[in-house]
This record gives structure tokens, C-alpha cells and sequence, in this order.
């Protein structure tokens, strides 16, 4: 086991001590872990020993299914062990606890905090504390990088080259953080961008200003089927209600059977999840449909994480 596990990644990834967002990592230090990860997903196996005696804690401020129980479900497979926050409300920070003292506490529990908050400073506090790496699972609207990394891993995977994609996001692209650090990570690589969104939920100015000189199209709802005929990758958000003052009509946004009819026979459709009523769930028997597969990928994607945080016996030169 021991021997399996050396192993050296070409980049330098010593700036990783806390992953707060998809912006620390360059273009080859993603294909470098989108490799490691491939390693993974092969041998899963080869790693159940990995993380043996260390101790994740996860801390979650905001409701998550997948990315919380993914990290837990990457720890155990990796032979470590878990202590875990699911709801903040139930914790000190309801007696007046500050983020930075919690933070200082955890560490001394746990090897590795995973953190959900609705505040895009929270992570930020904990680890001015924390004796241990933090890493973001999703600050308020602001960013998602360990979705982003799972999001491109599964483009990888398939397409084998990123460089050369045209990706549709079609959606709420204003609220998603996925959005904001999917498209970040992308912008990494040679790609062709189509945005597509109703009034109201646009690209914010900060997302939009990482593409400046990307090739971007502004496409209108009514011209989804022409965007999506020319597509690689489809990327299709819920809308964020719970980052909203108003209620809004969600059905505004709708994905069809219809909408695939002239789509190319190699297209990605890809969704963060959770969904609920943004398309037709009779798409999930398409073979375009890699939203599932994509939510698995989490899991090796999370595997690989906790090893390069955790594992000394993973080398970057
Ligand atoms: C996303 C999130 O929490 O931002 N969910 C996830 O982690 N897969 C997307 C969403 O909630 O819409």
C-alpha cells in the first residue's frame, strides 16, 4: 500500500495549505490533479489505507446533501474518520461563538476542516485560527471551488482535452457560486463561452470581468436550441432561492427534450445539483445526461483533495 501511495505531482502545489478558491490553482496544476484524480477513479482500492488515523471535521452552516456527504464518503474510503457539523445552528456559534474561536477549537479535534457558511468571509476567519488547512464547501453566493474542480474533472474525463470547448451555462448564472467558480476554472483554458439567462439572473461584473478576453456570446432564452446545437458541454443551474429578497417564478428557466433534438451526439450535459424545476427529468435517460455520474465524481475528486492536504507521502516538485 505504502508503495502504491508515493507519488509526485509535477506542480507545485504548496500555496494549498487552505483551498478557499478555484483562483489558487493555475491551468497545469489542475490537469496535474485532474490526473491524480484519474488515478483514483481507476484504483480507488489503492487508497484505502491512505488517510488512516486522520480526522476530518465538517462544519455546515448552509443545507448540502452532496458535498457534505461526498467529503465524508471520500475520508472513510480513504480509511480516515469523521466528525461532523450538519446544521451551525446546533453549535456554540448560537451562544455567541465567533467563526475565529470555533475555528481555533475544531483544529485541535481535527486534521482538515471542510467549511459551508453563508458569509464569503467565513472561511477566511476560520483558518486565521485554525491549526489546521480549511477548505471552502461553498461561501454564500461567492465560490465553490471543490465543485468547480469535480465539474471540469468530469469534463476531463470524457473530453480528455479541455482546450477547444464551446460550454452553454443556462440558468440563475447571478446567485450560483458553482457558476462563478466553474467559470473561473474554465477560463483557465482555451474555451468559447455562451451565456444564457433571463433578466435578473446575469453573470455578476466580478465573473464577468475574469472573461474579458474570452470568447463570449450573450444568447437570449428563446435561443437555447441554437446555443446548445453548436455545444460541447451544457452547464445548467437551479435558481438560487435562497440567495434571493424576492420570490421568483423558477419555471422561468426550462430545459426540454426538445431543446437536445439538433444537439451534437457528444454533448455533456452537466448540473451541481441539487435540481428542481429547471428541466425535464425524462432528460436523465439520455446518454448526454452526466449529472449523476458527475455527483459520484465528487467522492474521487474529494479523495484526492484530502490525500494532497493530508498525505505527506504525495510529493509536488
Ligand atoms: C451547489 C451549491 O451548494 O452551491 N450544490 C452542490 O454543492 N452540489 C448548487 C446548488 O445548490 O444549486
Amino acid at each position: 500500500m505504502g508503495e502504491k501511495m508515493n507519488l509526485t505531482l509535477s506542480s507545485s502545489l504548496e500555496s494549498h495549505y487552505h483551498i478557499f478558491s478555484i483562483d489558487q490553482f493555475s491551468k497545469n496544476q489542475l490537469l496535474d490533479f485532474f490526473n491524480f484524480v484519474a488515478d483514483i477513479n481507476s484504483n480507488p482500492l489503492h487508497f484505502v489505507e491512505s488517510l488512516k488515523g486522520k480526522i476530518l471535521a465538517t462544519l455546515f452552516f448552509e443545507s448540502s446533501t452532496r458535498t457534505r456527504l461526498s467529503f465524508e464518503s471520500a475520508m472513510f474510503r480513504c480509511g480516515g474518520q469523521v466528525v461532523t457539523v450538519e446544521d451551525g445552528r446546533s453549535t456554540s456559534i448560537q451562544k455567541g461563538e465567533t467563526l475565529e474561536d470555533m475555528g481555533k477549537v475544531v483544529s485541535q479535534y481535527a486534521d482538515l476542516i471542510v467549511v459551508r457558511h453563508p458569509e464569503a468571509e467565513s472561511c477566511n476567519k476560520i483558518a486565521q485560527t485554525s491549526d489546521v488547512p480549511i477548505i471552502n464547501a461553498g461561501d454564500g453566493g461567492h465560490e465553490h471551488p471543490t465543485q468547480a474542480l469535480l465539474d471540469l474533472y468530469t469534463i476531463f474525463k470524457h473530453k480528455k482535452n479541455i482546450d477547444g470547448l464551446k460550454v452553454v451555462f443556462f440558468g440563475d448564472l447571478k446567485y450560483a457560486r458553482t457558476v462563478n467558480s466553474t467559470i473561473k476554472a474554465l477560463a483557465k483554458f482555451d474555451i468559447s463561452f455562451i451565456f444564457i439567462s433571463q433578466d435578473g439572473f446575469e453573470l455578476s461584473s466580478d465573473t464577468k470581468a475574469v472573461l474579458k478576453d474570452k470568447d463570449c456570446v450573450f444568447y437570449k432564452p428563446s435561443e437555447l436550441s441554437d446555443a446548445i446545437s453548436q455545444c460541447d458541454i451544457l452547464y445548467i443551474t437551479r435558481v438560487q432561492k435562497e440567495r434571493m429578497t424576492t420570490d421568483v417564478q423558477s419555471k422561468l428557466f426550462f430545459l426540454t427534450q426538445d431543446h437536445l433534438n439538433a444537439s451534437k451526439s457528444d454533448l455533456m450535459i452537466l448540473h451541481p445539483l441539487p435540481r428542481v424545476d429547471e428541466m425535464d427529468k425524462s432528460i436523465d435517460n439520455d446518454p448526454k445526461a452526466y449529472y449523476f455520474e458527475q455527483a459520484k465524481n465528487g467522492v474521487f475528486v474529494r479523495m484526492a483533495l484530502l490525500n494532497l492536504l493530508l498525505n505527506p507521502s504525495i510529493k509536488f516538485i
